[in-house]
């Protein structure tokens, strides 16, 4: 359906893939196919063998689009993407990058930094990032959502993401983090309301998007395309109609 032309696909439980998106885009002309399990989402306070059967779910989508590259733009499927599951879905692995794999490649920081990663529950419970930050030689810091994914999936009202944004911030300042990882691929979706709590808080350090190290992955895989975009949900909800009109 594409001809020989490579193509790009972006999946996520439902919105927050559109955040890695918009730092693909700035680097590629692929064309891209976006799935969005919003019927299902969220993924992050689930057990791990469901995660795995979605994400099973997830790949067979984009591949009966004809997609050949894939972006795995969901941490909670990222930390339970092994090499052996990507063999069963029959994705090579070269072709193929996820939230974990893109931050180990790519992330650095300086000794002195401590880091807090922010992500959902069944991102925290892997322990990846706190392995990965580990080996970088960083102090690590985490704290699990269990529910500010799900109020940005359903356009909740800004107060109560507001107020779950605060709770996690005042353990940043508690103890002393320099960078707060965005360990789940909706928070970029509300960084305005974080830089407002960050203010309120007076917290000074700086805010990491994972999103940034798949787009250097991405533009390391050369794609050319016409730069077209297919979004695609399981369930077409307000916000990921929200979030594709933001991108016109
Ligand atoms: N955006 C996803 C992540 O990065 C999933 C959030 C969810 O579905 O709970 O973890």
């Amino acid at each position: 359906m594409w001809g020989s032309k490579p193509v790009l696909g972006i999946f996520d439980s439902g919105i927050g893939g559109f955040s890695v998106y918009k730092k693909i885009k700035e680097v590629t002309t692929a064309n891209c196919v976006y799935y969005g399990d919003c019927a299902r989402a969220p993924y992050g306070n689930r057990e791990e063998s469901e995660i795995v059967s979605f994400i099973k779910d997830d790949i067979t989508f984009l591949k009966d689009e004809g997609v050949t590259h894939f972006v795995n733009a969901c941490n909670s499927m990222s930390v339970v993407t092994t090499d052996a599951l990507l063999k069963e879905c029959k994705v090579d692995s070269a072709k193929y990058t996820d939230m974990i794999r893109a931050f180990d490649a790519h992330a650095s920081f300086g000794v002195e930094d401590k880091v807090l990663v922010m992500a959902t529950v069944a991102t925290i419970r892997s322990g990846i990032y706190q392995e990965v930050l580990s080996a970088k030689g960083v102090a690590v810091f985490e704290y699990a959502y269990k529910d500010l994914a799900g109020l940005i999936e359903t356009n909740a009202k800004r107060e109560d993401i507001l107020t779950l944004i605060e709770e996690g911030m005042k353990y940043a300042v508690e103890v002393s983090a320099t960078h707060i990882v965005y360990g789940c691929t909706h928070y970029p979706l509300v960084h305005g309301l974080y830089l407002e709590v960050k203010e309120k808080l007076g917290w000074n350090g700086e805010f990491i998007d994972p999103a940034a190290y798949v787009a250097q992955v991405v533009a390391s895989w050369n794609l050319e395309g016409e730069k077209k975009f297919y979004p695609h949900a399981s369930k077409d909800t307000p916000a990921f109609i929200n979030n594709i009109i933001q991108l016109l």
